[in-house]
């Protein structure tokens, strides 16, 4: 199986527009020590030339530019994309938005639980997603999944879908429902993504590890985790924002309760953190946060990162 990390920061991207904070001034300067970063989305394919997007970022227009075995080659018809399909996490705008960008009568199968197809279905500018070209498949929680190219044959891949520990999207909190803002279950999803003799799992957004999910992946061969935040209180910290990562439903990667602590418990091949704020310090290739995630055994993902399984 083939992996390609398009976008590796978290929303907004790194830099993000309005942010002045080192970090991202860091990333405005060009230098190496600071890669900029599209927002979260990876691809995934079998042979390379029939592809599969876990999550649609609004940059995905870049990330197709950046990542050519993503668009039509010269052999291909006149109208041809090697996007056969498109799998969506959440509805967060980060990773939704760029379905916008593969307008229009374009086939491909667009899966997601059937609560993130409602929020598109009823959202009209997802319109330009002709429903005469574009399959809107409902996915179910613990139930396998097989992707099928545009020709509805099965791609060889098979995605087992289960709910994480997160929240709604941002953009549909509904605070008169409570500390949860509405959130059921099928907001938040990771994938546990198969081939015949592989497998790896997404997580792009968790807000915290309980005990059943250090045990599903233990002794995983790659895992690709959220990795918003380096600390809960960053953003507040640094004057740049009011809430924790606890309120935005993401688990931070530092101290007792975080992402590397808590996964140090269990053995995991590959560990690669995505979805990275602009905040976080990890970011930097030469900061001291980046040297303790990689000596805890993390990589932190970058746009083109390739990954071959
Ligand atoms: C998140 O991951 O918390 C959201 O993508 C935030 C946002 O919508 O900017
Ligand atoms: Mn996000």
């Amino acid at each position: 199986m083939f992996i390609k990390v398009l976008g590796a920061a978290a929303g907004g991207g790194y830099p993000q527009w309005n942010c002045n904070h080192p970090n991202s001034r860091l990333a405005r300067s060009k230098t190496s020590k600071a890669l900029p970063r599209t927002q979260s989305s990876i691809a995934i394919s079998l042979d390379k030339y029939k592809w599969y997007i876990l999550n649609a970022s609004p940059d995905l227009r870049q990330q197709l530019w950046d990542n050519p075995e993503l668009m039509p080659s010269p052999e291909d018809p006149l109208r041809y994309s090697p996007i056969m399909g498109v799998i969506l996490t959440n509805a967060d705008v980060d990773h939704t938005a760029g379905l916008i960008n593969l307008r229009e009568s374009q086939k491909f199968n667009l899966y997601a639980t059937k609560r993130v197809l409602d929020v598109i279905g009823k959202n009209s500018i997802f319109n330009v997603l002709n429903p005469k070209f574009v399959k809107r498949m409902p996915i179910e929680l613990d139930n396998v999944f097989n992707l099928h190219d545009t020709e509805d044959t099965f791609s060889g891949i098979s995605i087992k879908p289960f709910a994480v520990p997160g929240k709604v999207a941002l953009w549909l909190e509904d605070e008169s429902k409570g500390k949860n803002f509405g959130s059921v279950e099928e907001d938040t999803i990771a994938l546990e993504i198969n081939s015949a003799t592989k497998k790896f799992f997404y997580i792009p957004a968790c807000a915290s590890i309980p005990d059943w999910l250090l045990t599903k992946l233990d002794n995983s061969e790659l895992v690709f985790f959220d990795g918003t935040l380096w600390q809960d209180d960053e953003m507040i910290k640094q004057n740049v924002g009011i809430k924790t990562g606890k309120r935005m439903g993401h688990i931070s990667m530092s101290g007792e309760e975080g992402s590397i602590n808590i996964l140090n418990k269990i053995n995991i091949k590959r560990r690669i953190f995505i979805h990275i704020n602009t905040t976080n310090p990890s970011l930097l290739e030469d900061s001291k946060e980046r040297e303790i995630a990689n000596k805890n055994g993390w990589e932190i993902s970058y746009d083109t990162m390739e990954i071959s399984l």
